[in-house]
């Protein structure tokens, strides 16, 4: 029978279509996977689309004006969120149900609370730690990391008195940061920021001690200090930092994720507290990212699993040619940490993959790397990784180009070093076109 009552206006992102993220039968939680295609999304609320439709819209009208504050009151952080209470849609500079999605989505890849999705990985991991940090505040860091994060701790948070110390990523790291804290004042450090793998060398830090050091700090110190970890490399398929204690889950979704190499866009997962205080930062400061990215990273999470499982495959075989190869002098890959390996018990401890990222040292310096980088085929010049097609570059001259030569030699970053991103092209292609490459030297 028709009713003539108003219909409630619903939410869309917290009508969950897999009701209590479980099972019906005997109450298993369903997998990441499977939550990736169903998880925040009623299609009943949109005229059954099976799809998310694609919300471009800039505003959001509201039921009435009581409904207006009170979304506002929430957004801004006036008062506590009432139990079963949803946040209002206000504006997609705050909030869009494309976002939304896709934040409860990889939350739940990630095993916490809440994400917050940004317009590149860069204004995420710049907006959280403008969000957790201030003046007076230190920042341990491993080293290296990727260029633009190292040119936000050397030349932009200094402006704001945020000053960052950097200790080589590898297994002693945690270690390292503990004796750097002691001799800078432990009471001021504020977070711990690890890339790992590093981007480029691939070396791992230990995730569980450097979350273990921010605890002893927060203790000691009483006053939160962030355990945070860019999780590009690895996540969310091989690596989940939330499970071995990181607050802070961090990617650029641009890369795996997003997985097409068509979109920028960043994300953070973690607690639900420490990830209002970023959306906040992410509402002020405008970082959010589009409705359509949105969108579009709803699609790619969808296949995540299968994309960075096949490129991984592939990726083992081709680091296994390298290996091999006489003009290769050296191959940094996690899938080449072996027992006997110094960091075969970090990767064996905190990664379910070697993932598909590959730095390989030719016989040479920067013109042999050049010679090998102009003559690929099928393998593209270009940076950026994770996408389905395979990348190769150069990090001293291009992604590392700001980072002083010497400190990269630290790091094993030398001019005859090649980056190479592992796409799911048919591995004997790759194969085939790597060594016609290497014949080039
Ligand atoms: C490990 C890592 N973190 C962060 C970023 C920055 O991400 P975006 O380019 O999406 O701003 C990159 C980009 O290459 C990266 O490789």
């Amino acid at each position: 029978m028709e009713s003539d009552a108003p219909v409630p206006v619903a939410r869309i992102q917290v009508t969950l279509f897999i009701m209590d993220r479980k099972h019906s039968r005997g109450g298993k939680a369903y997998n990441p996977e499977t939550l990736a295609l169903g998880l925040g999304y009623d299609p009943f609320l949109s005229e059954g689309a099976v799809k998310p439709p694609v919300f471009l819209t800039s505003t959001f009208q509201f039921e009435n004006a009581e409904a207006g504050k009170r979304h506002f009151e929430l957004a801004y952080g006036l008062r506590e969120q009432r139990p079963s209470e949803i946040p209002g849609l206000i504006y997609s500079r705050l909030n869009n149900p494309n976002i939304e999605i896709f934040e409860s989505r990889l939350a739940a890849w990630d095993g916490t609370e809440a994400g917050a999705v940004f317009s590149s990985g860069m204004s995420a991991i710049s907006t959280s730690l403008l969000a957790l940090c201030k003046p007076g505040d230190v920042i341990l860091s491993s080293a290296p990391v990727y260029g633009g994060t190292h040119y936000l701790f050397e030349h932009v948070l200094p402006k704001f008195g945020i000053e960052s110390v950097s200790v080589r990523a590898g297994t002693q790291t945690a270690e390292h940061m503990r004796e750097e804290a002691d001799r800078i004042g432990a009471e001021r450090v504020r977070m711990v920021f690890i890339e790992t793998p590093a981007n480029p060398s691939n070396e791992l830090v230990d995730i569980e001690a450097v979350a273990q050091l921010a605890n002893n700090l927060a203790e000691a110190h009483h006053r939160p200090v962030y355990s945070v970890v860019d999780n590009t490399l690895l996540g969310p398929v091989f690596q989940r930092p939330a499970r071995l204690g990181a607050d802070l889950t961090l990617y650029s979704a641009t890369k795996f994720i997003g997985g097409h190499s068509d979109l920028i866009a960043g994300v953070v997962t973690g607690a639900k507290q420490v990830v209002d205080q970023l959306k906040l930062y992410r509402t002020i400061l405008g970082t959010v990212a589009n409705p359509f990215t949105g969108w579009l990273l709803c699609r790619s999470l969808e296949t995540v699993s299968v994309r960075m499982r096949r490129q991984a495959k592939t990726a083992r075989r081709i680091a296994t040619l390298l290996s091999t190869h006489p003009k290769v002098r050296n191959v940094f890959y996690p899938g080449l940490m072996v027992e006997g390996h110094p960091q075969h018990e970090i990767y064996r401890r905190q990664c379910s993959g070697p993932g598909s990222l590959i730095a390989f040292e030719v016989d040479g310096g920067e013109a042999e790397a050049f010679r090998v980088l102009n003559a690929f085929e099928v393998f593209r010049l270009a940076v950026s990784l994770g996408g389905t097609e395979s990348l190769v570059e150069h990090p001293m001259s291009m992604t590392h180009a700001d980072v002083p030569p010497e400190q990269l030699e630290l790091y094993g970053v030398r001019p005859g070093l090649i980056r190479m991103s592992v796409g799911i092209e048919h591995a004997s292609d790759l194969e085939c076109d790597l060594l016609h490459a290497l014949d080039a030297i």
